[in-house]
């Protein structure tokens, strides 16, 4: 097959990203983030000071969202784990963005981003230039966000949508947030209430709302295992292709 697309929605630290970065790795498909593209047009428009809420700079912001190149590079990560570590860590392929050649992997995960983003999610011009670049991007892949299965791939071969309770995906987002620089400090209660109101946001949104597509299969992580969710997402998948 040189078309097979798998969709995978849901809300903030469900679990999506990891999961549908394993199966691409195993499909040896090709792994799109499409919220790093919104974090990515997010810390374009911090950096030209503009402001993600204002009507005015808003066709500045779209304008970057047209014309910047992003590219997300999905990197093997080397050597499988050691038979001792206990239990084993599956590993993480990682994903590096790219914004105009520059790497600002770390950088769109920062709590400036994440505070800034929902205006940029909810500009229909920015939503818009995205469906196109991120639609050109697909073909053997698997892609994660919020509007992947109705919206930019509504003709996916699998469609997923991923929850988890909030208290495990703020946990999980917890954990992995406090491995970057200047975040040992960041608190639960704090991870929790941005999930929370990025769920709200993005849920009531009026364009492309978060939303399961009526296709879509509900996945709830919260007793599951990394490899666990792979597997079933693998399983479905060989059995569509
Ligand atoms: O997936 P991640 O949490 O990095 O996405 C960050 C934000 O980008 C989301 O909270 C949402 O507002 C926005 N987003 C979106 N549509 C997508 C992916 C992300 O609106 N397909």
């Amino acid at each position: 097959r040189n078309l097979f697309q798998i969709a995978i929605d849901g809300p903030a630290a469900s679990g999506k990203s990891t999961t549908a970065r394993l199966v691409a790795q195993q499909l040896n498909f090709e792994y799109i983030d499409s919220g790093a593209m919104y974090r990515t047009i997010t810390f374009a428009a911090l950096k030209e000071n503009l402001n993600p809420t204002s009507l005015i700079d808003s066709y500045k912001i779209i304008n970057i969202a047209k014309t910047s190149k992003i590219q997300l590079i999905t990197i093997d990560n080397g050597t499988p784990p050691l038979a001792h570590t206990s239990p084993p860590q599956p590993l993480l392929p990682k994903t590096r963005v790219l914004f105009n050649e520059e790497d600002i992997t770390e950088k769109i995960m920062l709590p400036e981003i994440t505070r800034n983003i929902t205006g940029i999610a909810s500009n229909p011009g920015v939503r818009e230039a995205l469906v196109v670049k991120q639609r050109a991007m697909a073909e053997c892949v698997v892609m994660d966000g919020r509007d992947i299965g109705t919206v930019i791939l509504p003709n996916a071969h699998l469609k997923l949508f991923i929850i988890a309770d909030p208290k495990i995906r703020a946990e999980r987002r917890l954990k992995e947030l406090k491995r970057i620089k200047k975040m040992e400090n960041l608190e639960m209660s704090e991870v929790l209430a941005d999930l929370l109101r990025r769920d709200k946001n993005d849920t009531e949104r009026k364009i492309s709302p978060l939303k399961m597509a009526d296709d879509a299969i509900l996945l709830d992580t919260s007793g599951l295992s990394i490899e666990e969710q792979v597997e079933r997402i693998i399983k479905l998948a060989l059995e569509k292709m």
